[in-house]
């Protein structure tokens, strides 16, 4: 083997070690549940929010009232189609969801919101009140 057949042996494997741990990354998950109800800061913000915002249509854990189950939601639809959904609001079979875009809390958490909600669709967090992790 030639030393510049090793050397370029050695970057493509760099290069794959590089891609797969990007796709690892991708996959991981946004959100920390410890001991069954304890978030990590940024998804128990996203649950505050979700909290003041968003339960009294969509049902105190995304479970659905007025407006659709956001846990099963989540399975379906991509983290753009929730951003742009919570932005421009959402009319459609089940009824009407207003926009966010003047609410200034909810558009600069709509990634906190998201990690809960994910959180929930995965079923990592069950039908329990969320507490910050210390
Ligand atoms: C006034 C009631 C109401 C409030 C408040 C509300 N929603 Fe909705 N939402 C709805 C309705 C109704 C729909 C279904 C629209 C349709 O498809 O017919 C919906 C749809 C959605 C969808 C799309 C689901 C899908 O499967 O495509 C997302 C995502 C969503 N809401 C997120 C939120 C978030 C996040 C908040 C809080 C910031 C929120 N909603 C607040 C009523 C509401």
């Amino acid at each position: 083997m030639s030393l510049i057949r090793v050397v370029n042996t050695v970057l493509l494997t760099s290069a794959l070690t590089l891609v797969a741990g990007t796709i690892v990354m991708a996959d991981d998950k946004p959100y920390t549940v410890t001991n069954g109800n304890e978030l990590d800061a940024a998804s128990y913000k996203g649950f505050k929010l979700f909290r003041n915002f968003c339960a009294r249509c969509h049902g105190t854990y995304g479970q659905g009232m007025v407006g659709p189950n956001l846990a099963d939601s989540l399975k379906v639809i991509t983290k753009e189609e929730f951003f742009h959904t919570v932005e421009h609001g959402k009319t459609g079979t089940i009824g009407m969801m207003p926009p966010w875009s003047t609410n200034k809390k909810v558009m600069k958490s709509r990634d906190e919101i998201y990690s809960y909600l994910k959180a929930r669709s995965d079923g990592a967090i069950g039908e329990v009140k969320p507490k910050k992790a210390k």
